[in-house]
């Protein structure tokens, strides 16, 4: 198989569940869309304000269904609750 191939399948390797991965990698996710106030895409509201327990809150919220997304809750779904938690922290913190 071709190198390039086989790099781009492990791309997803570090986003396995039981990985520890650094929050500040998981927050460049998160802040495509969630971009700074200056410049905010549509439709998606700013993160900036909310604390580190909003912030998780939500996010389990969206993962478990419980509140509506068009979105989040499939992103949600790619993350362990620790992840979930780690995230929050560290976009509260910025
Ligand atoms: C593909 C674009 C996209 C990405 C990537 C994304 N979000 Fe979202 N986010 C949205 C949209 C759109 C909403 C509005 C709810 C919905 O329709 O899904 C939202 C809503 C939220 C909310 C609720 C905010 C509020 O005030 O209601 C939080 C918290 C949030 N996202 C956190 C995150 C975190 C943390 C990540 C990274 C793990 C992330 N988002 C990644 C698009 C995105």
């Amino acid at each position: 198989m071709p190198r390039l191939l086989l790099a781009l399948l492990c791309l997803g390797c570090g986003f396995r569940a039981d990985a520890e991965v650094d929050p500040a990698l998981l927050a460049l996710n998160c802040l495509s869309c969630h971009r700074e106030a200056s410049a905010p895409a549509a439709d998606v509201p700013a993160l900036a304000g909310l604390s580190a327990s909003q912030i998780r809150q939500d996010l389990l919220d969206f993962k478990y269904l419980r509140k509506p997304a068009t979105l989040m809750s499939r992103i949600a779904k790619g993350f362990s609750d620790e992840e979930l938690r780690a995230v929050a922290d560290y976009l509260a913190q910025r």
